[in-house]
């Protein structure tokens, strides 16, 4: 395998059916042939994941990453199969949700998602409008104070998700890497908001699509010494393009 590509979903791959299913086309002949492998890398839940390849033409992956980096997949896929496990221990042993919900206790401006959203090491709600920023300066206050260390992910300026320190799409990536003992020449990843910035924090090839959200703009702006490339296209005819400049597709 020469490149591994981890793609988010929503609004990365996402908002143009027709872009979609040609990059699906080209990822299939690329995994097929033995030069990529691909990794679907999201927000959502698995059952959402696997629903989505079956409704919205999401391309088929060798591996899912969900959940905002605290879940991980090897196939074959089904809804309600475990998550890897040593992951999932090894971020359960940071976190306990009873204590992550005094970060968002009696605050106004939180409003918890809906209960498929939340599981024993994520807890995610909204934060959108006028005192947002305020909302989530006075989360980063209380997580400072606390006595456990969290990963705070604002994306949108509206999903706010409560983790463990060590969770995130970033570190989820490598974990997978060393677990299958991966060695690829280009790690590729392609992303669009706040909770794909930690994708960017490694070295890695990234993909911004043009459609990019501000938060990760800002980011990948104050980054130095990475590869970095900000697609002209939207969703996944952006993706399709910086997977041209960084090689990935020939
Ligand atoms: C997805 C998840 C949601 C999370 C958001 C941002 O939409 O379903 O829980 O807050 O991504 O990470
Ligand atoms: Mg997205």
């Amino acid at each position: 395998m020469q490149t591994l590509f981890v793609s988010d979903i929503d609004n990365t791959l996402t908002g143009d059916e027709k872009a979609l299913q040609e990059l699906g086309t080209l990822l299939k002949t690329q995994r097929e042939s033995q030069e990529m492998l691909f990794i679907l890398c999201t927000g959502r839940s698995l059952s959402a994941v696997l629903e989505g390849c079956q409704t919205e033409g999401l391309p088929e992956a060798d591996v899912l990453i969900c959940h905002v980096g605290t879940e991980i997949y090897l196939p074959p896929f089904h809804v309600g199969m475990q998550p890897l496990v040593g992951w999932q221990n090894w971020l359960r042993s940071q976190f306990s949700y009873r204590l992550a919900e005094y970060l968002v206790e009696d605050l106004e401006g939180w409003i918890p998602q809906p209960s498929s959203n939340q599981t024993e090491i994520k807890l995610s709600g909204y934060v959108e409008g006028p005192s947002a920023e305020a909302t989530v300066a006075e989360i980063h206050r209380r997580a400072k104070e606390a006595t456990e260390d969290y990963l705070i992910v604002w994306s949108h300026q509206k999903y706010l998700d409560i983790l463990p320190a060590e969770a995130g799409k970033g570190k989820a990536i490598q974990y997978v890497k060393q677990h299958l003992g991966l060695t690829p020449t280009q790690v590729i990843v392609a992303g669009d908001s706040g909770n794909d910035n930690s994708m960017f924090e490694h070295g890695f090839q990234g993909i911004v699509v043009a459609n990019a959200q501000p938060e990760l703009k800002e980011w990948v702006a104050q980054l130095v010494d990475q590869p970095i490339y900000i697609t002209q296209q939207p969703a996944a005819a952006g993706v399709q393009e910086g997977l041209r400049y960084f090689g990935g597709l020939p």
